[in-house]
């Protein structure tokens, strides 16, 4: 993990990646939902970033099955067929997206619209960079309207529109850093898809990832625009009764979605919460 020392790129540097522990290696395979098998196909998406692959041509899985599993596991010969095999793996390659995962926030967003032309989005744990794209895309921050501000202790390619911070959120120095980098300080969206590797035990799972939404919200808190928007990974088995209560103390409307691109063989879950409103002033 990177220390206080992490790098800033994006608008504010010019390295593009490519080294080694990057989650962007050009050439990469299929896009996956994080870091771990996926890479850039582009510096952006092909397609306009409106809408699910449904509706876009048709896009299904297409049924290949690998004729030998000679060198592999079982489990990695699994995985592989099931990424071929995906339909949003196919679509995300197809349509220039760095992870699959984009699906699940261009889901989200579809339905609930909180990205909006002109605003500023923080991305937690944002390597590959699919979330990215699409709120660089949703909110024009190409063409200099709208701002994304991404971190991630892996480094991945620059994306137009975002500058990236390669660093781990927990280190102390990150939130002022993050906010150093937001034009005036504020977001109006924060996002947070961060995950740590998983351990296979669920309870430490649990924790972990609990502890990450629960940082992400306390920063979330900080930075925030009355109005503003937070959508945070969470895991089913309960969203923590703290982390809730926060929420519903200082947010309009808080409930969890489940976006069809979220595997529903997965426990993963996302907590959205708007219309936030400033507690003690
Ligand atoms: C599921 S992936 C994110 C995928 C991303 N939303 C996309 O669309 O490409 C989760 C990411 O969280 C990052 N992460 C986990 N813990 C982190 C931390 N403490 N600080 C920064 N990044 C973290 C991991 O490195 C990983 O890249």
């Amino acid at each position: 993990m990177s220390g206080a020392g992490g790098k800033t790129r994006g608008k504010t540097a010019n390295k593009v990646g490519g080294k080694a522990g990057s989650a962007g290696a050009k050439g990469g395979g299929s896009p996956s939902d994080g870091p771990s098998g996926g890479g850039p196909i582009g510096s952006g998406p092909v397609g306009s970033g409106k809408g699910s692959i449904k509706g876009q041509g048709g896009v299904r899985g297409m049924n290949v099955r690998l004729k030998t599993a000679r060198g592999r596991t079982a489990s990695s010969q699994r995985w592989l067929e099931r990424q071929l095999n995906d339909p949003y793996v196919v679509a995300a390659k197809r349509d220039g997206w760095r992870s699959r995962a984009a699906f699940k926030l261009i889901e989200i967003d579809d339905k609930h619209h909180f990205l909006k032309p002109g605003g500023r989005i923080i991305d937690l744990g944002a390597a590959p960079g699919g979330w990215s794209q699409v709120a660089a895309n949703r909110t024009h921050a190409v063409e200099g309207q709208g701002q994304v501000v991404a971190i991630d202790y892996l480094a991945f390619d620059q994306i137009p529109g975002t500058a990236i911070l390669e660093l781990d959120f927990m280190d102390p120095s990150a939130p002022g850093r993050l906010k150093a980098l937001l034009r005036d300080g504020r977001a109006d969206v924060v996002l947070s898809d961060m995950a740590a590797p998983t351990t296979g035990h669920t309870n430490t799972d649990h924790l972990r990832i609990m502890g990450l939404a629960e940082t992400a919200l306390a920063f979330a808190l900080e930075v925030l625009t009355p109005g503003g928007a937070f959508l945070c990974k969470v895991f089913q088995g309960g969203t923590e009764r703290d982390l809730l209560d926060s929420l519903k103390k200082s947010f309009a409307s808080v409930r969890h979605v489940k976006p069809p691109a979220s595997r529903a063989d997965s426990a993963e879950l996302y907590v959205l919460a708007t219309g936030f409103r400033r507690v003690n002033g």
